[in-house]
């Protein structure tokens, strides 16, 4: 099958949270099931080039409201495979460094950089005169590649394609002035309450959900929890209406990159049946993080954005409390709200030796926190899927989790009678919960080093890679043609 991935990241060139891992590893799987898979994402500013980029002469035309504008697109094969991934450059839009947000926070053009981009992606298939059965678009900033398939598309070449939208977050959903629809050139009557508006407004990601031919998100759970008022985010009826047509497949991990014995990042690598080595790396975490090394201690480790959704500040609130103990220490490793930067920063300096934090983004320190942890902590509020918790516990690292989304899908509860679990949940999003859920972990670090240690391998042993789930979304593509081929040209869906 052809497939193609419109995507605004992807790892390892341009990433800001989960997102880009999923499309970095995803292609990689479909290849290996046999699919010619393509894929598509904005050239930012931060994307550094080197001899493997190939910048292509022909020039990408993309018509919008006020006549064509002029693209050109760089190939770079994804490393690991031979999947093309085509860069979109176009300076107006995508030469600034971040993807989403500046130092002085949200791009105020967001929706017309990434309605550009959704439209170039798709014109990217005229340029190459290669036509997919399949547009696999992600989150809000792609939440128009399926209106624009089955508007300005509908009757050429390009409209016969299926279109999936994954959802990675309903939380953010590219609500934007109506405005964008005249400067993509798309037809003024899909600003109605069944097409892409929203409370006055264009919502991107409504758009998507009504027009892709299927919809999926990444784990059961959350397939599930943003059908309801509180997980939907103001989309949950929409979902609802289309649940016939959603389906959650949980992300895998991409175990070239995360791999305890073959990280390069760590001093000693290590596996489930030997997992000694892997001290060294939590002797190293405590150099790089300021902490006194003692085996004795437990380190809590967090790798997150610094949102709400991640449910921080409840750490944040519960660490006086567990600093009163001489077992436990903390690393963090964090950009987000100022107030949560500064609030761990603050600690980092107050429990000298014992919190380290460091602001910023950083995949080797990052590498390290799974690694050289004892304990990872994810109290997210919600939590569409998750990786740092399929990471942590390749590593070896038990997840301290709140019991939301892909986290209820992954994680084990310990069972103190029989010993059993893969790591510890709580359900409260309080920081009296979490406090609890932490004292259970000590308990078990102190009580019964034997038992945790069979936790960690236990843990280790499971399959997350994206094998099955690759499997899964071959599975949803064809579901999508079989629909998409049944229907009529301009029929939604
Ligand atoms: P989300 O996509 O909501 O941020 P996930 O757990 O799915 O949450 O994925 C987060 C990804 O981003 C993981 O790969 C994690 O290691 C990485 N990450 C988050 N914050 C940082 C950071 N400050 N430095 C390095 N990597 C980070
Ligand atoms: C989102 C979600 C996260 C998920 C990631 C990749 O950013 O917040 O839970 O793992 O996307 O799908």
């Amino acid at each position: 099958m052809k497939i193609l991935i419109i995507t605004p990241e992807i790892a390892p060139f341009a990433k800001v949270g989960g997102l880009a891992d999923v499309t970095g590893a995803l292609p990689k799987a479909l290849e290996q099931l046999g699919h010619d898979v393509r894929l598509v994402c904005p050239l930012y500013g931060s994307i550094r080039r080197d001899e493997n980029w190939k910048p292509q002469n022909k020039p990408l035309t993309v018509p919008t409201g006020n006549g064509m504008r002029y693209a050109r697109v760089w190939e770079r094969i994804l490393p690991g495979s031979t999947v093309p991934a085509y860069f979109i450059e176009y300076d107006e839009f995508f030469a600034r460094q971040e993807i989403y947000e500046g130092p002085w926070g949200w791009h105020s053009d967001n929706d017309r950089r990434f309605g550009f981009f959704s439209r170039a992606a798709l014109e990217i298939c005229f340029w190459m005169d290669w036509m997919p059965d399949v547009v696999h678009a992600h989150d809000w900033p792609t939440g128009l590649v399926p209106v624009m398939l089955n508007t300005v598309y509908a009757g050429t070449k390009l409209g016969n394609a299926a279109s999936i939208i994954t959802i990675h977050n309903i939380q953010h959903q590219g609500y934007c002035d109506r405005s964008i629809i005249s400067f993509l050139g798309l037809p003024e009557w899909l600003f109605r309450a069944d097409h892409v508006e929203a409370m006055g407004a264009v919502s991107m990601m409504k758009g998507g959900i009504f027009h892709a031919t299927k919809v999926t998100t990444v784990s059961q759970t959350y397939a599930r929890e943003i059908q309801e008022p509180i997980g939907g985010h103001g989309l949950n009826s929409i979902l609802s209406f289309r649940s016939a047509d959603l389906i959650g497949v949980l992300n895998g991990i991409d175990t070239s990159v995360w791999n305890p014995q073959h990280d390069k990042t760590l001093p000693a690598p290590y596996s489930a049946v030997n997992l000694g080595p892997k001290e060294e790396s939590k002797k190293l975490l405590c150099e790089r993080f300021g902490l006194r090394y003692d085996p004795k201690k437990a380190i809590m480790g967090v790798v997150s954005r610094l949102y709400e959704q991640k449910g921080l500040d409840l750490l944040r609130h519960a660490v006086p409390r567990l600093m009163e103990r001489d077992d436990v220490q903390f690393v963090i490793l964090g950009t987000g709200e100022s107030e949560l930067e500064y609030a761990f920063s603050e600690f980092h300096g107050r429990y000298q030796g014992r919190f380290g934090t460091w602001i910023g983004f950083d995949d080797e320190r990052a590498h390290l926190i799974y690694a050289g942890a004892d304990f990872f902590l994810m109290p997210s509020r919600f939590e569409p899927c998750g990786l740092g918790q399929l990471y942590a516990m390749a590593y070896g690292t038990i997840p301290i989790v709140r019991a939301t989304g892909g986290l209820v899908d992954t994680v084990r509860q310990y069972r103190s009678e029989d010993g059993t679990g893969t790591g510890f949940l709580f359900d409260e999003p309080s920081s009296d919960a979490l406090y609890k859920c932490i004292l259970r972990a000590l308990e078990l670090w102190n009580g019964n080093p034997e038992r945790l240690h069979n936790m960690r391998s236990r843990a280790m042993r499971q399959d997350f890679s994206w094998d099955s789930s690759a499997n899964a979304y071959s599975n949803v593509y064809r579901w999508a043609v079989e629909a998409r081929n049944g229907q009529g040209e301009l029929g939604i869906g």
